[in-house]
């Protein structure tokens, strides 16, 4: 059985770049992918990461999505689920430029709808390195998960991924 499955959804095609970055750091004989409109919530608990990968398109917006946008109505699904035997992970894509107030943001959503439902999260990634003034997506010093800047770092997107991977595949 695969241990680890990647969910992603995106607006522009960034999330899933780098969606298929992450998926190609680990042995493809332990990792599944899709993306999360057509995944059967239950078989979540087949797997014992999983790994969450979407970008931030606007406060605003994330606030209207809580109604409806893909990933609210993933969360509405996985807590029918009752039990969760899988510790999960999250990256997000943002852009530090245009939006330095509010920096992935997104990833702060990830964390709060697993907090709710008592999910161990794991790959918290340092905050050292970024250009940003405030995010939701961070606390002391932490993202919440990986956070990508494709619009403005794309040349590091690869360094970040591959040392994210590895301490992910430490956790597994
Ligand atoms: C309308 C809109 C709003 C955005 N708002 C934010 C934001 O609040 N914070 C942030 O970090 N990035 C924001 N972004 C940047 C996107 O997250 C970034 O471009 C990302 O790479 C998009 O990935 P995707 O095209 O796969 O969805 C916004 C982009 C758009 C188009």
């Amino acid at each position: 059985m695969k241990k680890v499955i990647l969910l992603y959804w995106g607006t522009g095609g960034n999330v899933e770049k780098a969606a298929r970055q992450v998926y190609s750091m680990f042995n493809p004989e332990i990792i599944d992918m899709s993306d999360v409109v057509s995944f059967d919530v239950d078989k979540l608990n087949n797997y014992q990461l999983v790994i969450l990968g979407g970008s931030t398109i606007g406060a605003e917006n994330w606030l209207d999505a809580k109604a409806d946008n893909e990933w609210n109505r993933f969360f509405r699904k996985i807590e029918k689920l009752k039990v969760f035997k899988f510790n999960a992970a999250f990256f997000g894509l943002g852009d530090q430029v245009l939006y330095p107030d509010h920096f992935v943001d997104g990833l702060g959503i990830f964390q709060e709808e697993m907090e709710e439902l008592n999910i161990r999260v794991i790959g918290q990634w340092p905050v050292d390195g970024y250009k940003f003034t405030d995010s939701d997506g961070a606390k002391n010093g932490f993202f919440y998960g990986l956070a990508l800047d494709l619009d403005n770092e794309p040349e590091l997107s690869t360094q970040r991924i591959a040392a994210w991977t590895e301490l992910l595949a430490k956790n597994i």
